[in-house]
């Protein structure tokens, strides 16, 4: 079989991420082709595939309009790369979280692709000018950074390298929604792009606040999930501050004094190790432990896969109109 009625995907790379991609694009009505090195990964990740589909299927969450049959059909694996690549208009790169490795990898992709198929990157941490620069086909690359799973948390970033063409990006960025997902647009390149910049602060002064004994780990956590987290689902904190005020002007002037004050309380950038590490530790492994009985972890991500899948549901229902 050919292409699927909006183009053909490759996923390089069928690990966790490139599993939830291939539903994402077959979704989307995309023909998915899943390499990898290891065959083993292929086989299993489409076994798994096949069984997420069924079941989110039966619970009224799959994704997209074609059956779970249908999208599933469209899923094919393949462990040659060259083979891979025939006809395909997207490359989504999903291989482990190495430099050396990724650029092997773009350098192979380089001597093998067209000059119309977009390249983009899963990385999380990786910088556009470290992955692709020097590469023929620099101009159709791109970062399109997921928030796991993907599949559930439709957020992806997209990050251009400086001499990706503009029409990369404007590509990238429509097949994005074509899909289903929630793409958005740095204007350049920035270490921890802008979803784990955010998350750094929030975690770093959570770190300092458990560090000083202010409050548990387990009332932190509570501040973010009954809390701030209950309204950032729907809402950003700009946007928090335009309707927790009459606009934006007026809550600056309302709350800026206060803001500068307690943000120049602020202490330095924890270590991350050491007696507020194993505090913290301790505390998440009282409910949730690791070693010795991975089950409860397991069991833990997959309520949380539950929860997002169920939250993402929601929020389709409530859009604003
Ligand atoms: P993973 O380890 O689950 O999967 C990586 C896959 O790549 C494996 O199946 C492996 O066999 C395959 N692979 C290794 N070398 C290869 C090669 N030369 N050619 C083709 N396939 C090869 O890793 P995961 O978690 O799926 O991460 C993939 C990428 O996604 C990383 O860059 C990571 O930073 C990024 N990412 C991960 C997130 C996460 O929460 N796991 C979230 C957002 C991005």
């Amino acid at each position: 079989p050919r292409d699927g009625p909006a183009g053909r995907a490759v996923i390089v790379g069928s690990g966790l991420i490139g599993r939830s991609w291939a539903m994402v694009f077959a979704s989307g009505g995309f023909k998915v082709i899943l390499y990898d090195i290891v065959q083993q990964q292929i086989t299993s990740a489409l076994e798994n595939i096949s069984k997420q589909m069924r079941e989110l299927e039966k619970s009224g969450m799959l994704k997209g309009t074609l059956s779970a049959e249908k999208q599933f059909s469209l899923i094919h694996g393949c462990s040659d790369l060259k083979e891979a690549l025939e006809g395909a208009t997207f490359i989504q790169e999903c291989t482990p979280e190495n430099l050396e490795l990724k650029k092997k990898i773009f350098g192979q992709l380089d001597l093998m692709v067209n000059d119309d198929i977009i390249i983009s990157s899963s990385t999380s941490c990786l910088l556009p000018t470290k992955l692709f620069t020097g590469l023929k086909h620099v101009k159709q690359c791109i970062v399109a950074h997921p928030v796991n799973p993907p599949y559930f948390v439709p957020l992806v970033e997209l990050v251009p390298h400086p001499e990706t063409d503009p029409s990369t990006v404007e590509k990238t960025y429509a097949l994005m929604k074509k899909i289903g997902q929630s793409p958005v647009k740095l204007t350049r390149e920035i270490d921890g792009f802008v979803l784990n910049r955010l998350q750094y602060a929030v975690i770093s002064e959570a770190w300092r606040l458990v560090g000083e004994g202010i409050v548990s780990p387990t009332d932190l956590d509570l501040v973010m999930s009954d809390g701030l987290g209950m309204r950032y689902a729907f809402i950003g904190p700009l946007e928090t501050m335009h309707l927790n005020a009459e606009g934006i002007k007026n809550y600056c002037e309302r709350y800026r004094e206060g803001m500068i004050r307690v943000l120049k309380t602020f202490g330095p950038v924890p270590e991350f190790s050491g007696e507020i590490e194993q505090k913290i530790n301790q505390a998440m492994c009282e409910n949730i432990p690791v070693e010795d009985i991975p089950k409860s972890i397991n069991a833990r991500r997959e309520w949380r896969d539950e929860c997002l899948a169920g939250l993402a549901k929601l929020k389709t229902q409530m859009k604003f109109n």
